[in-house]
């Protein structure tokens, strides 16, 4: 799985989800001007700009591991102070934010029990900490159509439901491990419009993710095979898929 990959590939493929959720997921910080926010794993900055729009682009701190949404969000938001490091390593003294926020990140953490506990080590007390993955396990996240018609080609495909909290409860779960005791779940969905097939199927090409990086692993016809899958699972364009999100917040600080 690669997120080595251009943001503007990333935008087409996940943003389009991932940028209306963060719309909803930012209010979950209960936030306010002037407090400082951090985002864990801000990717090319769909959280990281609406912490901007709350507490000003100047009191945000943003991390990724990838170099080159590390850079894009350098660009897009250039007051944010964006560093290259892992959430399990976190550049960042103790208390420093009033709300540390992890979107569709937990679920690639190398260490997401240690990932949490490190997002909470630099949260002010009481300060909230937030994370939301996508409900893959249970068939409702933005690519359930995809790895569903993967499945009727090729049952053996390996998928994104096992992965860290993408089953009901296990964000929660994850939060418990990593010592968080004031635990609040819930989830949120999201809308997303699609005009034609294509603008839905193209993006999948571009070697995002572990179903970008499925599909740069097959030849012409396993391709066609799987987009001929997708095409018979989807309705009819223009179509609306939803897309819900799992959702844990948790005070900082026993
Ligand atoms: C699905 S993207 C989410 C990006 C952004 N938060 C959004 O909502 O669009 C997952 C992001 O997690 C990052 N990531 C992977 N492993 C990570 C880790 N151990 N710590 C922090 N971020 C990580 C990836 O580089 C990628 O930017």
């Amino acid at each position: 799985m690669s997120f080595d990959v251009a943001a503007t590939s990333y935008q087409r493929f996940m943003g389009r989800f991932s940028e209306p959720l963060a719309d909803a997921f930012v209010r979950l910080a209960d936030l306010e001007r002037g407090r400082r926010a951090l985002d864990v794993g801000c990717g090319p900055g769909a959280l990281t700009a609406r912490l901007a729009a709350v507490v000003g682009e100047g009191a945000v701190a943003a991390v990724d591991p990838s170099e080159p949404f590390v850079r894009a969000l350098h660009e897009r938001l250039p007051a944010v102070d964006v560093h290259r490091a892992p959430a399990e390593d976190l550049p960042f003294s103790d208390g420093d934010f009033d709300a540390v926020l992890a979107q569709l990140v937990v679920h690639f953490m190398a260490d997401p029990v240690a990932g949490l506990r490190e997002m909470g080590r630099v949260a002010a007390r009481d300060a909230w900490v937030a994370a939301c993955v996508w409900d893959h396990e249970g068939g409702t996240g933005p690519l359930a159509a995809f790895w569903q018609a993967v499945h009727d080609v090729d049952p053996g495909a390996p998928d994104e439901s096992g992965l860290a909290g993408t089953r009901e409860g296990h964000l929660a779960e994850l939060f418990s491990e990593a010592g968080f005791t004031r635990i609040d779940a819930g989830a949120l969905t999201v809308e997303v419009a699609f005009p034609t097939f294509d603008a839905w199927w193209e993006p999948f090409t571009l070697g995002v993710g572990p179903a970008g990086s499925y599909v740069a692993g097959l030849d012409a016809d396993g391709v066609a095979a799987v987009r001929e899958s997708c095409r018979a699972r989807l309705p009819d364009a223009p179509f609306t898929l939803t897309a819900t999100a799992w959702t844990t917040r948790a005070r900082a600080g026993l």
